[in-house]
């Protein structure tokens, strides 16, 4: 869904459904898809209809509430062990976003906390879910603003490189890596940026290349063998990626290629951001070495369309994701500001103190 400006929103709750946009037909094909039960939430969030940490966030908040209007019963325990199954299929998932657990803690926290009755509990359950949607939205705008604080000063115009789809589609909108794009884009601080195709799903070609052409902010598509080419070459001037978990560390899980490009960028002393909400900082885990690492169906690596790459006989490897080391990230943008990895628990504590 759009706005006026373009924007985009891909989680909108509208006549009583989840209206999410078809990720998985961009760029091709601009199309929605009505959500209305929460098994049919579960399945789109595992397709990557909708993707993208804390779009699934969003995304299975509104879940809960699908699933919690489904359960026929005026009995609060009754309903309240009936919702924890909800819980169960949407936490079943995907296991490296954390936003998605994090969603799910906040909702069934709200229906065990509220009073009054079960009806009353769901209309508690459709607020916190748009809550959810609309927190998410003005954190990426905060963060996309605490961006340029620590983006390099010169030149005047930057390129940025970024990886994946960190953008207004992995988001309520706006986004997080890509929510520094646009503000730097806003403030004229951008000349163009960079986006890494991102095998094996192409959220980079498919969907970051969207987003930019959306909003008319120059995109130069690179596979993903080109990033250090290009940064040797002088083309690139910060990196700045998404994140689906990070460590209390600054360990942070994002992408599979993240961690190279974080390599390539240190070697080349360019700037490395990972811009992301506190709802994707996982306190819990000490570091990165924790964070349970998705791997997804081989026919990613293999087949691009119908096409089938490779002879028979050879076996394969699909990890989702990756782990950038704290210590080659420059700093976390969050909605209270940008910190040194190793300094991340001093985000929790007021909105701007102990910005780096
Ligand atoms: O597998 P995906 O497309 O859900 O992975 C998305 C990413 O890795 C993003 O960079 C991350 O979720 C941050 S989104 C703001």
């Amino acid at each position: 869904m759009t706005n006026s400006h373009n924007q985009v929103y891909p989680v909108i709750w509208q006549n009583n459904s989840v209206s999410l946009i078809d990720q998985t037909r961009l760029p091709n094909e601009y199309t929605f898809v009505e959500i209305s039960r929460s098994e049919d939430m579960a399945r789109a969030i595992k397709t990557m209809i909708v993707r993208g940490a804390p779009a699934i966030g969003v995304a299975a908040a509104y879940g809960i509430y699908l699933g919690a209007r489904e359960i026929e019963t005026a009995n609060r325990d009754e309903f309240l062990a009936h919702l924890e199954k909800v819980a169960e299929l949407l936490r079943s998932t995907r296991p490296t976003a954390v936003n998605l657990f994090w969603a799910i803690s906040r909702m069934m926290r709200t229906a065990d906390e509220s009073i009054g009755t079960v009806e009353e509990l769901k209309q508690t359950l459709l607020q916190t879910a748009q809550n959810i949607n609309a927190e998410d939205l003005q954190t990426c705008q905060a963060i996309g603003d605490h961006g340029l604080t620590v983006l390099p000063a010169t030149p005047a115009k930057l390129t940025l490189l970024t990886h994946c789809n960190a953008g207004a589609l992995a988001t309520a909108g706006y986004g997080t890596a890509l929510g520094v794009v646009r503000s730097a884009w806003r403030e004229g601080r951008l000349e163009r940026v960079f986006a890494d195709e991102t095998r094996p799903r192409l959220q980079g070609a498919k969907l970051t290349t969207w987003e930019c052409v959306q909003e008319g902010i120059p995109v130069t598509l690179i596979t993903d063998n080109m990033a250090a080419h290009c940064m040797k070459q002088g083309l690139i001037h910060a990196v700045v990626v998404g994140a689906d978990r990070i460590a209390a560390n600054g360990d942070a899980a994002n992408k599979i290629g993240t961690y190279s490009l974080a390599i390539a960028a240190k070697a080349h002393q360019i700037p490395f951001f990972v811009a992301a909400p506190l709802s994707t900082v996982d306190f819990e885990l000490s570091d990165g070495s924790k964070i349970p690492i998705e791997e997804r169906n081989p026919e990613e690596i293999y087949q691009v369309g119908e096409t089938i790459l490779t002879p028979t006989g050879v076996e394969f490897y699909n990890p989702a994701f990756d782990v950038t080391p704290a210590e080659l990230i420059t700093a976390i943008i969050t909605e209270n500001g940008a910190f040194a990895p190793g300094d991340l628990a001093k985000s929790q504590k007021n909105a701007i103190a102990q910005q780096i």
